[in-house]
């Protein structure tokens, strides 16, 4: 069957939307995949997506997003590019039209000279044959709500109206982010942007009305019950914005990413408070040939805000 596989077009916006929604989320979904993914999907920026065509008809697509991999302590940057909302239309599944997409995506990576391909998916085989492997690292934290029934927070927390927050406000949260010394760029326009996500509770804490720390829980479909960005000026008011999202989820179990260079003196902290840690590889990535990311692979960390 011809197809034929190009940068999305806006008058493909409704097809792309129908076959996302339809591929990937739940129907009862209270809003469409496109607020999850304001930058990504946003139909003015076509050029963060991929799509395979035939007569006319989006037969599937793929998000390509070039970003920029920080090493903090060298401030050496890396070209990378995040893959995600992968999907086929199921009339056109097992034909091989993805395994073609992708050919399209790494031919892209070849010409702009990305360093590596990043993804998140549970489908470890289907990306395996396309050359990814596990890349990078995070460590799990589960707490169990009873843990926190005594514990003391040492300033104000509160959840705040995350709409409200500018450029700048986002500026102070990403200086008070908890420092990794591999991890994706950011500007404070983006993190405007994916603060719109739904299903996103902004916590943060606050002395004097200074902000000493911020914590992200949940994102649209993903990463429900799951404290996947955070900031705090130290372990205690990290453990004060956990306890502040049992009280605001009311979930009796929460999930803190860490990166793998979290530091020791503050895992001894969160230690007595939480029922298990485990380390994983942080996605899949394909790191391109000649890459020098090879060579610290295993300590590169995302923050879940960044994922697609
Ligand atoms: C997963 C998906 C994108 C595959 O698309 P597709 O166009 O059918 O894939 P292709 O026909 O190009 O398959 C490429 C190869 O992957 C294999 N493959 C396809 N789906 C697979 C799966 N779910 N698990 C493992 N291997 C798979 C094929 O057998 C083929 O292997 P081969 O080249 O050795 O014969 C499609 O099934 C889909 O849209 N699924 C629902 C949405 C989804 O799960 N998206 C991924 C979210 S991360």
């Amino acid at each position: 069957m011809p197809f034929t596989t190009q940068f999305f077009q806006p008058e493909w916006g409704a097809q792309r939307s129908q076959l996302l929604q339809s591929s990937l989320r739940d129907p009862y979904m209270g809003y469409p995949i496109t607020h999850e993914y304001p930058i990504v999907l946003n139909p003015k920026h076509g050029a963060f997506s991929i799509c395979a065509l035939n007569d006319g008809r989006l037969a599937a697509h793929a998000n390509m997003w070039p970003r920029s991999l920080i090493d903090a302590r060298t401030k050496q940057n890396f070209r990378i590019a995040l893959i995600g909302n992968v999907a086929t239309h199921p009339s056109y599944r097992g034909q091989g039209i993805m395994r073609t997409l992708f050919e399209f995506v790494f031919e892209k990576a070849h010409d702009e000279q990305l360093e590596a391909l990043i993804l998140w998916s549970d489908l470890d085989q289907f990306y395996q044959k396309l050359g990814f492997a596990a890349f990078g690292t995070e460590y799990r934290w589960v707490f169990g709500a009873n843990a926190f029934d005594e514990f003391k927070g040492p300033a104000n927390f509160a959840v705040e109206n995350k709409l409200l927050w500018n450029a700048r406000r986002c500026e102070t949260a990403l200086a008070a982010r908890h420092a990794t010394r591999y991890t994706l760029e950011r500007n404070s326009e983006e993190f405007a942007s994916l603060l719109h996500i739904p299903d996103l509770l902004l916590i943060t804490c606050s002395v004097f009305d200074k902000l000493q720390g911020y914590g992200l829980v949940g994102k649209g479909a993903d990463m429900v019950g799951v404290i996947h960005e955070w900031g705090a000026s130290d372990p205690s008011c990290l453990l004060g914005l956990i306890r502040e999202a049992f009280v605001q989820t009311k979930l009796t179990e929460l999930m803190l990413l860490t990166p793998p260079d979290f530091e020791k003196d503050w895992s001894e902290q969160l230690h007595p408070l939480a029922k298990r840690v485990t380390k994983h590889a942080m996605a899949l990535g394909k790191i391109l040939p000649d890459s020098k990311i090879l060579d610290f692979a295993d300590s590169c960390f995302v923050w879940g805000l960044d994922s697609i």
